[in-house]
């Protein structure tokens, strides 16, 4: 997905007579709010980070504090682009600078972000969290995932991201 938003932002960058592919624009944003943020996010502020908070890990300090901050700033940066895609739909010249900034900062925070979780918070509640608290976080993600509503459509999104990489050629 971050390779279809650096795609598209690569052709607006180097020719500005490309089309900007709204529609396509507006489905990724989707898959963003949808799979990324709704899904993903939402599960560890709920169930990962509800069960570090009652370990005595504070949400206003590291490392609580930054992922947070950074889902919010994730969340504010996609509203900020979603809003550009509706002006280039309206022929606002300086829409497409902020589709941009927007998009590329979103892109570089997410790799930022995923890297930091991969090689901090999964290693850190490891150590730090007692075996229960780890198989109550185990057990709760399960379920969530095993939701039949989530099932359909996390395949719905992930179809449709599918379809977009395919057709942006960046599904390599
Ligand atoms: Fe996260």
């Amino acid at each position: 997905m971050l390779k279809l938003i650096d795609s598209i932002c690569d052709k607006i960058e180097q020719n500005t007579d490309y089309v900007v592919p709204v529609n396509d624009l507006r489905r990724i944003i989707r898959f963003i709010r949808d799979y990324a943020d709704q899904r993903h996010h939402a599960k560890e502020e709920k169930i990962l980070f509800a069960v570090m908070v009652q370990a005595g890990y504070s949400q206003d300090e590291e490392p609580l504090g930054t992922f947070l901050a950074e889902h919010t700033l994730g969340r504010v940066l996609i509203g900020a682009l979603s809003d550009a895609v509706d002006r280039i739909d309206q022929d606002d010249p300086e829409a497409r600078e902020d589709l941009l900034v927007n998009a590329q900062g979103f892109s570089a925070l997410l790799i930022k972000h995923i890297c930091c979780e991969d090689l901090h918070l999964f290693t850190e509640t490891e150590e730090k969290l007692s075996k229960i608290q780890i198989d109550e976080i185990s057990a709760k993600f399960k379920e969530w995932d095993e939701q039949p509503e989530e099932v359909a459509n996390n395949l719905k999104s992930l179809q449709m991201i599918d379809e977009l990489e395919a057709l942006f050629n960046t599904n390599e």
